[in-house]
């Protein structure tokens, strides 16, 4: 298989972690695609590294993620190195006060959408000799903070979600967890 350029798919590019990363893989020669719900947030990647190219992804809505295939695909021919998911969303509240409707789209965000890419992009994966799933976790999915139980069971079960694709992974990806997490 000819292989010009490495391409990683880095979701929630716009800022923290994820604009950290997009840098770090754009020095290291990687083609970014980098997203964000718009993609103005990213116009300063895009105009500092012409290997950075944005797309729109919103992780409430699994169309948004269909579609973001079906482009990375025409994009890379159809191979993905690296998927790092890294869009996160974070909620705060007492037991006492929560809402369940922001509890329902931190999962969605954090943790069903995830699950989602995974699923969609493991065949982009596939055609590459090196694929790899990164997921940005957080100590919080061991280590109880408190007022914050719907972020911290969030990511309880994607650490969880993340174990088991390691048990059930093809020869050719890897799942990594993060430096977040001693894992
Ligand atoms: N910062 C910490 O101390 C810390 C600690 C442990 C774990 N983490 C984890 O690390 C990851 C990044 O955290 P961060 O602090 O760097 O976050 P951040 O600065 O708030 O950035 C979050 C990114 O996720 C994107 N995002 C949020 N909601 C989205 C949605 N519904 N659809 C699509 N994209 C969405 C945002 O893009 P938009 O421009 O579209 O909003 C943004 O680019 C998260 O998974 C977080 O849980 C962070």
């Amino acid at each position: 298989m000819s292989k010009t350029t490495s391409f990683a798919l880095i979701t929630g590019c716009s800022s923290g972690i994820g604009k950290k990363l997009a840098i770090a893989f754009a020095e290291r020669g990687v083609t970014v695609l980098a997203t964000a719900r718009r993609t103005e947030s990213l116009s300063e990647l895009t105009s500092k590294f012409n290997n950075i190219e944005a797309f729109p992804l919103e992780l409430g809505n699994l169309a948004s993620i269909d579609e973001l295939k079906e482009t990375v695909s025409k994009r890379t021919g159809g191979r993905l190195d690296f998927l790092v998911n890294n869009a996160g969303t974070h909620y705060a509240s007492t037991a006492m006060d929560v809402q369940m409707e922001e509890v329902i789209q931190l999962f969605q965000v954090n943790v069903f959408a995830v699950m989602r890419i995974c699923q969609v992009f493991v065949p982009l994966l596939r055609r590459s000799i090196r694929g790899r799933i990164v997921q940005i976790g957080s100590v919080t999915r061991d280590i109880p903070v408190v007022w914050q139980g719907a972020y911290n069971a969030s990511k309880a079960a994607l650490s969880q979600y993340s174990k088991t694709l390691r048990l059930v992974r093809t020869s050719c990806i890897a799942i990594f967890h993060n430096y977040l997490t001693d894992e």
